[in-house]
């Protein structure tokens, strides 16, 4: 199978790419890091890794890049949308930066990836949204609202893949805590799974092609509680 994972240099995206190379897939990886793509290659040498540059802030540019890597490898069966940051306490700058990449940047990809499966006739896109895409927070307003951008946004392509019989997969991820560069910096995680965990746990939820997947699965106990409890109750416990 050929798989391309937009942002893979760390954290869950690495640890996805790792395991769809070891399973012997033909895998394209893209970030900022130049450097830490070409190390998860090296560390491969006998497998089929293709690595590139790619900020998907740059809408134009991520896309022509998709374009390329897609005539340049023989096309891909999915496309993993990793590529996100949040910040603790964003500043103004950090708000529009969270929105540009885990907003455009994510939509850029994903539309661009709808009509490339549609042309191709079948195809698998993977959206990595989060928890957090259930309910605003009162610590990172502008991160939970773009994850319930993600998470509206591909169920609508869900629906239209339905709809039109486009023979599209589109599955929406949703971890709880894991254990990465982005959440280093935060406090009172529970429940932090590891990078390797989760990317278990993400590959066979893409396997058997679920619309939604919390993880780890334990979270989808605090998916409902999020839903169920009252805004002051919410805010004394979060
Ligand atoms: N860790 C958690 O607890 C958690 C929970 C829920 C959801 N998530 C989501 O999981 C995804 C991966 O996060 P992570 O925790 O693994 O964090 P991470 O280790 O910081 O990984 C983020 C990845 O996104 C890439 N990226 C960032 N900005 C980019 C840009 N402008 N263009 C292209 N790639 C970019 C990074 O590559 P470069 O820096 O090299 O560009 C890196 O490969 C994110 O979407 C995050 O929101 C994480």
């Amino acid at each position: 199978m050929k798989i391309i994972i937009i942002g893979a240099t760390t954290g869950i995206g690495k640890a996805l790419a790792e395991l769809y190379i070891n399973q012997g897939h033909e895998v394209t990886i893209t970030g900022g890091r130049i450097s830490l793509l070409e190390e998860i290659r090296n560390t491969y040498p006998e497998r089929k890794i293709h690595i590139s540059l790619m900020d998907v802030a740059e809408i134009d540019n991520a896309r022509l890049t998709m374009e390329y890597l897609a005539d340049k490898h023989g096309g891909f069966d999915r496309v993993v949308i990793n590529a996100g940051v949040g910040f603790v306490k964003a500043s103004f700058e950090e708000e529009i930066k969270t929105i540009d990449i885990n907003v455009r940047g994510f939509t850029a990809i994903a539309q661009w990836s709808y009509h490339y499966f549609k042309n191709k006739g079948s195809g698998h896109i993977i959206g990595i949204s989060s928890l957090a895409a259930l309910k605003g927070s009162p610590y990172a307003p502008e991160y939970h609202a773009s994850k319930a951008f993600i998470s509206n946004y591909i169920e609508g392509l869900r629906l239209r893949s339905e709809k039109y019989r486009h023979h599209i997969s589109i599955t929406d991820i949703r971890p709880g805590f894991v254990d990465t560069p982005m959440t280093r910096q935060n406090k009172g995680m529970f429940w932090v799974a590891s990078p390797q965990k989760a990317a278990t746990q993400i590959a066979r939820a893409i396997e058997t092609k679920k619309k939604v997947a919390y993880i780890t699965k334990r979270y989808f106990l605090l998916a409902i509680l999020m839903k169920l409890l009252p805004t002051w109750l919410f805010v004394k416990i979060f």
